[in-house]
């Protein structure tokens, strides 16, 4: 066997039959299977025997038949949802090599002879189908609410994945192929949604990227959901508890400092205003300089020099700090809310850019002196901005 496909399908009766022949076309010549791993609540398991039974099994794949045998696990609870599903596919496959494709016919089955034939370079453990690279598309959803979500997510992701998550513009797609050795699969604890995402954040994996076009839903309705959102945040914290809460106790520490060297200064007859730019400008240094030491320390020796990262992480604290007081008037004169309150959003807010700023920005690796952090920023934004995309 060269290739297992594994779909995913929760209750989507309509899209099977469609599904197997546009996939059995695609595949036509390579020796491949095809399993679903159902979930579903109506005759969806009904429709897919239906449609294996009439897929000749015996005739042999690889014959230029365009036979393709179809296999169905059904389970009857719904462990880890999507992502379970996924890795109880994984294992049963006959092939090392496996794509997972979404049971809808939003991920064109016709793109995986393009995932193989990117795999057989040699130089990839995952190919990912992405929405965000060159002639890839999100166009197939839905609302600007979920347009959005996607690409903060997609930014946040890779903020806080930077190293593993480098060259990989779609870390959110449900469309790849793996190579079943390279990963642990008992070690995956997959939670709803972003499967891959779980793959590609727990082991150092060799990545590659083919574009593809998010085609329009064949029937049915998706399954996203404010719960997957919130597993989604979940997961990524658990995953990535590391980098991010030491960054905020940090923060947090730096808080404290500035408050009791500026009650210091004061004391000793200090004016507030000074006392308070003061207290302000030693906690961005000494936050500076344990943020090198502790948070960012694999990724100091690709970034940028010493003096060019502090003086980005200086001028970002300074703007942030001047950004943010007027910040707080503009929230408690339109949103009439209590200025605690909006000193806390905007303090919220300030932590997941700064973040974000420090990861992508300051710590980002030199390109060779092609393009500056800040350029990259700019288009990284901006790519996201033209493409729609979901969660
Ligand atoms: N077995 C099983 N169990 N399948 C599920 C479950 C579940 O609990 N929930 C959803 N699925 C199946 C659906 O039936 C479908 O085949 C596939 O997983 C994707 O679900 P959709 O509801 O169509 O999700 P989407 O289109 O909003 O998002 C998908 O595509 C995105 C872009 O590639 C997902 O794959 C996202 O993870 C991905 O970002
Ligand atoms: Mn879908």
């Amino acid at each position: 066997m060269e290739l297992s496909i594994i779909v995913p399908t929760y209750n989507e009766a309509p899209n099977v039959a469609e599904l197997v022949r546009r996939t059995a076309n695609a595949v036509r010549g390579i020796e491949a299977e095809m399993i679903f791993v159902d979930d579903s609540t109506d005759d969806t398991p009904q429709v897919i025997a239906e449609v294996a039974a009439r897929t000749p099994r015996e005739q042999g794949p690889g014959d230029g038949s365009g036979s393709l045998p179809v296999r169905l696990i059904h389970r009857d609870a719904a462990v880890g949802g999507l992502g379970g599903a996924v890795v109880v596919g994984l294992k049963a496959a006959a092939s090392d090599v496996c794509v997972v494709m979404d049971g809808d016919l939003q991920h064109p089955p016709e793109d995986i002879v393009a995932l193989k034939n990117r795999f057989s370079v040699g130089d990839a453990d995952v190919v990912v189908a992405s929405r965000y690279m060159d002639h890839g598309s999100a166009r197939g959803l839905a609302d600007r609410t979920r347009v959005w979500v996607s690409r903060l997510s997609t930014m946040l992701t890779r903020a806080m994945f930077p190293i593993r998550l480098r060259g990989v513009s779609d870390p959110m797609t449900g469309f790849f192929l793996v190579d079943r050795r390279r990963i642990d699969l008992a070690g995956l604890h997959p939670r709803g949604f972003k499967i891959l995402l779980e793959m590609l954040a727990r082991k150092s994996l060799r990545t590659a990227e083919i574009p593809f076009e998010f085609a329009d839903r064949f029937a049915g309705q998706s399954k996203a959901s404010l719960r997957q959102g919130i597993n989604f945040l979940v997961q990524l914290t658990a995953l990535r508890f590391g980098k991010m809460s030491l960054f905020a106790a940090i923060g947090a520490f730096g808080a404290v400092a500035n408050l009791v060297i500026m009650w210091a200064l004061i004391r000793l007859g200090m004016n507030y205003i000074p006392a308070a730019i003061i207290g302000a400008e030693v906690t961005i240094i000494g936050n500076f300089l344990l943020q090198e030491r502790f948070v960012f320390q694999d990724m100091r020796s690709d970034a940028s020099g010493v003096w060019s990262r502090f003086a980005k992480s200086f001028a970002f604290n300074n703007v942030e700090a001047v950004v943010r007081i007027p910040m707080i008037a503009l929230l408690v004169n339109t949103w009439h809310i209590s200025s605690v309150i909006a000193a806390g959003i905007t303090l919220a807010v300030a932590f997941v850019v700064r973040f974000m700023f420090h990861s992508l920005v300051v710590y980002a690796p030199r390109s060779g002196g092609k393009r500056s952090p800040a350029r990259e920023l700019v288009d990284e934004i901006d790519a996201q901005a033209v493409s729609p995309g979901e969660l």
